[in-house]
Order: C-alpha cells, then structure tokens, then sequence
C-alpha cells in the first residue's frame, strides 16, 4: 500500500511534541496537512482518505492525554486509513496514554502501523529530561518513521491486520489534574501574549492585574513558554519542594519505546 499525503494532528504546549512531529514529518517527503491544537481546536469531523497517512502524537498528562487534545482526535475519520500513535512524556510513565490514541485511532476507521512512546523535558519539572529530545532522541523517530512507511509499503490492503500490542490498560486511568499552576511575578507588564495563547481560556488580565483561575487551567505551559520576559512560572514553597522530590525520583535517563 501507498500514500500520498499526511495528515499530521498534535497537541503541544511548551514545544517538545512539536519537535518530535518536526522530525516524523522530515522522514516523510508528501505533501503534509497540520492541526495543531494549541492553535485551533478541530471542532467539525475530518475524513481521512485511505490512501492518507495519519500521525497523531501527544503529550503524556498523568498517564492519559489531555481531555481537549482527545476531543479534537475524537474528530478524525479513516477510512480503512494508515495511522501513526505517537505520546511524549516527561521521563517518568506514559502508563494507558498510547494505547489511549491506538485505541481511539482503531475505534475511528484507522489502522495502527505503529506506536511510539518518545521521552521529552518534564514541562512542569523542566530538570528532568532537560535535553530530550536530542540528537539520538529525533534519529530513533526518524527511524521508526521510515520502518512504518516500510511496514505499509509491504501491505497488499489492512484486510486482517493486527497492529502491534501496547503497554497501558482499559479501562483507562481516571483523567487527573496537578495542583501546581504557573503565576506572573511582580514585573508582568499585562502584554497579553499569555491570555492570548492559554488553550483553555484560563488566564484574564485587566489594566492592572492578571488572574488564572485554577480550575481551567491545565498546567499546560503554553503561558510560561510564550512569556517575552519569563516572569510566567511555577512559583513557591510546595512547588520547589516537589521540584526536589520529582527529579530525585524520575531524574534518571530513560529510553524511547516504539511498538511495530
Ligand atoms: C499536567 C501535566 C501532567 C503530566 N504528566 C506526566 C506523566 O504522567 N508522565 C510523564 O512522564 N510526564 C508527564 N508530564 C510531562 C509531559 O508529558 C512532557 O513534558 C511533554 O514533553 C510535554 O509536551 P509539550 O512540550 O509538547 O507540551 C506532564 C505534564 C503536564 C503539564
């Protein structure tokens, strides 16, 4: 089987996701179709033409993927469809969040060519995997890449084909949130650029004060990572504390895992 196109859907707050998606879409010469979600959410359902490639990859939220990154793959149709699963996770578990967008990509008309599990800087606790993905990091996605393209090229049709098995459980984990929520210091001068960017319509800023309010966030990042003059952070006492324990128990480096 061949394809002609890819359709590339993503969410990526603090960047890192991004960069994996960079390097699959650099090891594919088609002609290439982007959502990305930090952007705009997919809101209408999109068909998948079979003779398309789908490669949708995630960040790792407490073991799943965040609730409005899955609304929008919620959107995706194949068509008896190839499909790519890709999660980034910050060096600790990505736990039931591939087999979560395999899983959804099978149940939506996609057949899986093959997963992969991608480690990435911590966005909460940005010391641990600080430098991923590197070098060898984007060289493993180019090369798992290229075996999927080969995988598909050495199919007659997905007329009982069994994608690869995935670690994680159904049903899932229950979806959670994390306490810590990013805050401006005393020198944010109101640009904007926060509210502007944050996916869920959490942060509000007035002439002279700028409020997020903790039960929309998601701790995303997106806030932190677009601040002109990085005044936007996890700040406090508990935070540091749990900064020190998280690094001491995930610090150590892990690898990449890919499913074919
Ligand atoms: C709310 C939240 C929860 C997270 N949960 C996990 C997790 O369960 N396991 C893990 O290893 N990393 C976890 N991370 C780290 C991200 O998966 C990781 O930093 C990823 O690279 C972020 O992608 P991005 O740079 O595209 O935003 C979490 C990050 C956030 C913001």
């Amino acid at each position: 089987m061949q394809f002609s196109k890819a359709s590339f859907i993503y969410f990526s707050a603090t960047g890192t996701t991004r960069k994996i998606v960079r390097a699959v879409k650099n090891a594919l010469p088609v002609s290439k179709t982007d959502y990305n979600l930090l952007r705009k959410p997919v809101e209408q359902d999109i068909q998948i033409a079979s003779d398309n490639l789908l490669v949708a990859a995630m960040p790792v939220y407490n073991g799943r993927i965040p609730a409005l990154a899955s609304e929008s793959l919620k959107r995706m149709k194949g068509q008896g469809t190839p499909a790519i699963a890709i999660v980034v996770y910050g060096n600790r578990e990505y736990d039931d969040a591939l087999l979560e967008v395999k899983t959804m990509l099978e149940e939506q008309g996609f057949f899986v060519l093959g997963c992969g599990a991608f480690i990435a800087r911590h966005s909460i606790f940005p010391n641990v995997a600080n430098e991923r993905p590197d070098a060898d990091d984007l060289a493993q996605v180019s090369a798992f890449t290229q075996k999927c393209v080969e995988k598909l090229a050495g199919m007659v049709s997905p007329d009982g084909y069994a994608a690869p098995a995935v670690k994680g459980n159904i049903p899932f984990m229950p979806l959670k949130t994390v306490p810590m929520k990013p805050s401006s210091g005393d020198d944010c001068d109101f640009c904007g650029i926060c509210e502007k960017i944050c996916p869920t319509k959490a942060i509000a800023i007035t002439e002279d004060e700028i409020i997020t309010d903790p039960d929309q966030c998601i701790s995303c990042g997106a806030c932190i990572t677009v601040c002109p003059i990085e005044t936007r952070q996890y700040r406090g006492a508990d935070y540091e504390k749990f900064k020190g324990k998280f690094t001491a128990r995930f610090g150590a480096r892990k690898e990449n895992e890919t499913y074919l």
